[in-house]
């Protein structure tokens, strides 16, 4: 028998799981080429050969002791070459004792919501949002306050956080470039929000973290830069991974870095090594903390994202859809040509095209398309995109 909270947060979720059930199902009747799956971020390209090559030669090689536990934080190495790299781009003054080397971007979230959450604490999450982050924030006590972006940019609207904010407000979780909307938060708005968030602490007495989720920061195009979360915001903490980055999502391969000028930050950092190891992850795997380290500069693919990105998105302007050119990421976020973006799904699916609808991402009326996938299934699904949108032309 499953928990009460387990069977309704699975009752919640159970749209994912129907969405991939009728994906093998089209799959089954038309064959794989003929489907055009945009539901997942699950990057079809392949690591870089400086990975691969890592990867064979500490295998041949099998240095002594790579297989055993080490410090919950990660192999202090590693580590030192992560806080090198991330003060060279940061100009945060990191050392190896800043960073906690984890199990992806998502081991990284809960270590990090463990270590600072209080039962009934409160945790901003911007919408639209990756939809695990209300299960992250649920798994540690503490109670999610969905606040909307810009409508128009998706861009951080500081009159409805300020709204939002109240004395049980504990942290608010970034993530930009974003999933699903592509959008790269601005500096000038977190500027800005890092005052409203230092005038809150001071009026209620107390610290809001901030979580940047980053795990697309090396994926932006039309050179855009990703602003420095670490110099922005003093209560913060860089949660990244390798997943999207360098091809790497099974790998479970991510790191936390906490901002070395926030107060307590010593404690924070005990805390979250202890929560790597009470949350069972002990240590993130060993074999990848070392090939990751040696790729640090190692640039993300970007150029092939970018030629799906522009195929798809000019293609679905040029049919009427309405949507924000991303910024970085691999997504596109576009609004349905209905205002029931489940109903627009269902209708996708018969034209063999999966999509996710916004509602999933807290933004009715909208949908996700995943672009990870090959150029071939991007070329090939153009007709059926053109056939929805014919559906739907009044
Ligand atoms: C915004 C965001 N955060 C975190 C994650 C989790 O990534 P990881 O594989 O690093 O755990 C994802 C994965 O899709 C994501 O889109």
């Amino acid at each position: 028998m499953l928990s009460k909270k387990i069977a309704t947060n699975l009752e919640r979720s159970s749209w994912i799981r129907a969405m991939f059930e009728e994906g093998e199902k089209l799959r089954a009747i038309h064959g794989s080429d003929k489907v055009f799956d945009f539901t997942l971020g699950n990057p079809d390209t392949e690591p870089p050969e400086s990975i691969k090559e890592t990867f064979k030669r500490l295998i041949v090689d099998d240095p002594p002791g790579i297989h055993r536990y080490m410090n919950n934080a990660g192999f202090a190495d590693v580590r030192g070459a992560v806080a090198g790299h991330l003060q060279k781009e940061s100009g945060a003054p990191l050392d190896a004792g800043h960073i906690v080397m984890t199990c992806g971007a998502a081991g990284g979230l809960n270590v990090v919501l463990k270590t600072i959450l209080d039962p009934g604490d409160e945790v901003i999450v911007l919408a639209p949002y990756f939809v695990e982050y209300l299960f992250y924030i649920d798994n540690h006590g503490g109670e999610p306050v969905i606040v909307n972006t810009s409508p128009e940019n998706f861009q951080p609207d500081l009159r409805e956080l300020d709204k939002h904010i109240s004395p049980r407000t504990r942290a608010i979780i970034l993530n930009s470039p974003n999933n699903p909307s592509g959008v790269v938060y601005g500096e000038q708005v977190l500027k800005e929000m890092a005052d409203l968030l230092t005038a809150k602490e001071k009026e209620h007495g107390i610290t809001i973290y901030v979580l940047s989720d980053e795990p697309y920061n090396k994926l932006v195009y039309d050179s855009i830069e990703v602003p420095q979360v670490l110099k922005i915001f003093r209560n913060s903490f860089v949660i990244n991974s390798f997943s999207k980055s360098l091809s790497l999502p099974g790998e479970r391969i991510g790191y936390i870095a906490a901002n070395p000028a926030m107060d307590y930050c010593n404690q924070l950092i005990d805390g979250l090594i202890f929560c790597n190891r009470i949350l069972g992850f002990v240590n993130a795997p060993s074999t990848i903390q070392k090939v990751v380290a040696g790729s640090l500069g190692e640039p993300a693919p970007v150029d092939k994202y970018l030629e799906k990105r522009d195929i798809l998105y000019n293609h679905l302007l040029n049919l009427g859809f309405t949507c924000i050119k991303p910024q970085g990421a691999f997504y596109l976020f576009p609004r349905a040509l209905i205002s029931d973006d489940e109903a627009f799904a269902r209708a996708a699916q018969k034209h063999n095209i999966l999509i996710v609808p916004g509602k999933g991402f807290g933004w009715p009326g909208y949908f996700r398309l995943a672009y990870c996938v090959s150029l071939k299934t991007v070329e090939d699904s153009l007709p059926a995109f053109e056939a929805l949108a014919e559906e739907f032309r009044k």
